[in-house]
């Protein structure tokens, strides 16, 4: 990786959202590193444990293109950033998002009942014109959903944000999920 810090196209912030133990902190190690850790700690002290954010800078390069004409196959491996981290939240945080991923635990009701709360803050903190995607992560849990694929769906027909269903454990619809928010945004 030679390119200089400064040389790209584009630069897009994108939030991860949603409450403690969702699985961000996964979803963003398997997309920009392919990994997943089973034991992964919760990443911020536990009066924060509900308020939990990351944040994902991609840099991409693209000479000629728009990225919608753009190759994602090698998107993660090269010309991803992840910048991971936390911060209490602040207007700051939010500030130049032009995408979320809205994580909630399939198995865990009240996740997804505290996406309402989420939205509302990102709606208050970001630009109307954000791209929002609604993720049920851990969906590799068939035999304990609490949330109905067709209740989410709903759900996000109805606040306009796009859906998927992923697991970040066995890979799926993980890179289908980012790379469907940075090609909306474009
Ligand atoms: P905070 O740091 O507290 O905000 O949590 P987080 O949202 O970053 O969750 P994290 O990625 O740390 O995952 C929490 C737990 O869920 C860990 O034990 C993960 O191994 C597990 N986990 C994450 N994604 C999946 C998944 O897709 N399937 C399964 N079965 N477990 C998952």
């Amino acid at each position: 990786y030679s390119r200089a810090d400064d040389d790209y196209d584009y630069l897009f912030k994108v939030v991860l959202v949603g409450d403690s133990g969702v699985g961000k902190s996964n979803l963003l190690s398997r997309f920009t590193r392919n990994e997943f850790s089973l034991e992964s700690k919760s990443t911020i002290g536990v009066e924060f444990a509900t308020r939990s954010i990351r944040f994902l800078i991609v840099l991409f390069f693209d000479d000629e293109n728009s990225i919608q004409d753009s190759d994602f196959s090698s998107f993660p491996a090269c010309s991803v950033i992840g910048v991971k981290g936390y911060r209490a939240i602040t207007s700051a945080y939010y500030r130049g998002a032009v995408g979320a991923l809205l994580v909630y635990d399939v198995t865990r009701r009240v996740t997804f009942e505290n996406v309402q709360r989420w939205l509302k803050e990102l709606r208050d903190h970001t630009d109307s014109s954000i791209v929002i995607m609604l993720i049920g992560n851990k969906a590799d849990l068939r035999h304990l959903f609490a949330v109905t694929t067709d209740d989410a769906k709903a759900f996000a027909e109805s606040e306009n944000t796009f859906f998927m269903e992923t697991s970040a454990l066995e890979s799926t619809n993980v890179e289908h999920a980012f790379t469907e928010v940075l090609t909306q945004i474009h």
